[in-house]
């Protein structure tokens, strides 16, 4: 692979949770708190000055690409926003083609997609490190942001056997929070409707991965059994970007998995509560324990953009990016 000034490059790309070991989470990690530490101390850290990152959306967003922009640009970088409406992936011209092009300007790839296989083709395609910004599968910076959290009002790196109650859909946000819980040794509890379960393939990695980790991985249709005991309870949206016109079926089978104060009550007392956003409140979700003193939903948002500035100067480093001086 060569990159943008035609050198050999090697790279990392972050596609998946899967991708990471516990020595990558450790490294991510430690990048992330420091500058968030700096930015707490209002100290702009141009490390990347003059690199530049593509974001390419194919589905809405607020804070992905907030937090994404901001990130960048604190650390002396730049961003150009992609729609697809001005691309057109796969329509006006090739997945592939976008991303050779992209290649010749630009330092990382940030891709928001349907499914994985977009956003992998796109990460064979260039030299520049790709990073999955939510896909049908997965949303590995949510996870990785969202445990970043539970560290920082935990006040510790260590989460084992920390007990996280997922209920909802067993869908992308799901699959990578299970995934990096079973990395991280943690005990991992999701509850789904039997149709919505998380998918056999991510599940069977986590499996695979607590067995060597000591993480905990409990799948029920149970709430309350996901629930009970939980130091952390988290939940998202009943029918995610693409699946919007099965809303009113997914609505029938959903509600006793809604996240109020009644199921709350079986979880360990003062639990987290927790939510990646956008909220459809009164429905996956209720005021009461959203807007509630456990609530730690607006500190998740905040830490998308300590975490995504540890991924980008991580992924940096490893494929050698220079900063323009
Ligand atoms: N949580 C999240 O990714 O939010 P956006 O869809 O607004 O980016
Ligand atoms: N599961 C949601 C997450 C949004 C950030 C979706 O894919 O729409």
């Amino acid at each position: 692979m060569r990159g943008n000034r035609g050198e050999p490059r090697a790279k990392r790309d972050l596609l998946s949770i899967m991708d990471l070991d516990g020595g990558d989470l450790r490294e991510i990690f430690d990048r992330s708190f420091q500058l968030k530490k700096e930015w707490q101390a209002r100290r702009a850290t141009p490390i990347l000055q003059g690199c530049t990152l593509a974001m390419i959306f194919e589905k809405s967003s607020l804070r992905t690409r907030s937090t994404f922009e901001i990130g960048i640009a604190q650390l002396g970088g730049n961003s150009i926003d992609l729609s697809n409406l001005n691309i057109g992936m796969g329509t006006r011209e090739s997945v592939a083609d976008i991303a050779r092009n992209l290649d010749r300007w630009c330092d990382i790839v940030m891709v928001r997609t349907y499914g994985k296989e977009r956003a992998e083709t796109v990460a064979r395609e260039t030299a520049a490190p790709v990073i999955n910004a939510l896909t049908d599968e997965e949303h590995p910076c949510q996870a990785l942001a969202d445990y970043m959290t539970l560290m920082a009002v935990e006040d510790t790196r260590d989460l084992s056997g920390f007990p996280i109650a997922y209920v909802g859909d067993g869908n992308n946000v799901s699959h990578s929070l299970m995934c990096l819980a079973a990395l991280m040794g943690m005990d991992f509890r999701i509850a789904a409707p039997h149709q919505y379960q998380p998918q056999p393939f991510y599940v069977d990695w986590a499996r695979r991965t607590a067995a060597a980790t000591g993480a905990r991985i409990t799948i029920t249709t149970d709430p309350r059994e996901a629930v009970s005991g939980a130091r952390a309870v988290y939940t998202d949206i009943w029918a995610s970007m693409g699946h919007e016109k099965e809303y009113a079926e997914r609505a029938k089978v959903f509600p006793p998995y809604q996240l109020n104060s009644a199921l709350l009550s079986h979880a360990e007392r003062d639990a987290y509560v927790m939510h990646d956003l956008p909220a459809r409140r009164g429905e996956e979700i209720t005021d009461e324990v959203m807007d509630g003193p456990t609530s730690i939903i607006l500190l998740q948002a905040e830490h998308r953009l300590h975490a995504q500035k540890g991924i980008m100067l991580w992924l940096a480093e490893k494929a050698g990016i220079r900063r323009y001086e």
